[in-house]
């Protein structure tokens, strides 16, 4: 058991989650479509941890065990990849487990432009997920505006603050309390909730902004802080 699976942890943004997590003393499970990619991902994550003098509780497993294996299962692919990823998962999951979906709905997914949104029946990628997510099951929106470039980022001594803020939709109020744990484990980041998972339809075009300005004025890492509030 698990605090945090990470499913598509061997890729981008995935890892980079669960490096910071696994670094923040959650213990994770990264899952893949192949055990082996999850386990060398698990395993660099361990390296990585010890060549800052820690050690961290990580493993890794195909994506159908591995979204067996914790109460909170973050859903980490491209949209292209979403609903396939959560009909081969949906079945494995525990009964009011927590599913945290990233995807930003970019029109890459059909050959378009990165700094381009795509217009989902369901309204957004998250609302997307929560169709095929079992009953009992709640659907959280979180983590998009944070680049996994950042994500991996580290000094000699640790990774580097992130200069930007998580913006989540959806859950209750425990589940939000889970997210705001899970954001705040990465230093530098501040929490807020924007509403319920409707409002990911803002959140999702808003980490596209980002992506866009990235394009526009050749940088990497735009991020958004909300000003005004109190957490
Ligand atoms: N990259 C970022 O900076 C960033 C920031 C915020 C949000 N996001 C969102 O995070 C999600 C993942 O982005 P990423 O950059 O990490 O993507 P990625 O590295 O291209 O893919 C992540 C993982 O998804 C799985 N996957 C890829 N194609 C698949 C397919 N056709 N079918 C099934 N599984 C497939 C792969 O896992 P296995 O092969 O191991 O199964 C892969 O390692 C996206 O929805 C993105 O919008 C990304």
């Amino acid at each position: 058991m698990s605090d945090v699976t990470v499913i598509g942890g061997a890729g981008h943004e995935g890892y980079g989650l669960a490096l910071r997590w696994a670094l923040a003393g959650k213990s994770i499970t990264i899952g893949s479509r192949s055990p082996e990619r999850a386990m060398e991902a698990a395993q660099k994550i361990k390296h990585t941890a010890a060549g800052f003098g820690k050690t961290v509780t990580v493993d890794g497993q195909e994506n159908a065990a591995a979204a067996a294996a914790a109460p909170v299962v973050v859903v980490s692919v491209p949209l292209a990849a979403q609903i396939a990823t959560i009909k081969a998962i949906r079945e494995h999951l525990q009964p009011n487990c927590l599913l945290v979906d990233v995807t930003v709905p970019l029109a890459t997914a059909i050959g378009g432009r990165a700094s381009r949104m795509l217009g989902l029946p369901a309204g957004s990628a998250a609302e997307q997920l929560a169709e095929y997510a079992p009953a009992g099951v709640q659907v959280v929106s979180a983590f998009h505006f944070l680049s996994a470039d950042l994500l991996a980022q580290a000094g000699p001594d640790g990774p580097i603050p992130i200069d930007c803020d998580v913006v989540a939709c959806g859950g209750d109020a425990q589940a939000q309390e889970v997210i705001r744990d899970l954001a705040v484990a990465i230093e530098g980041v501040h929490y807020l909730h924007a509403g319920p998972l409707v409002a990911s339809r803002l959140v999702e075009a808003a980490a596209t902004m980002l992506i866009a300005m990235n394009v526009r004025h050749k940088v990497r890492h735009t991020g958004l802080r909300i000003t005004g509030h109190h957490g």
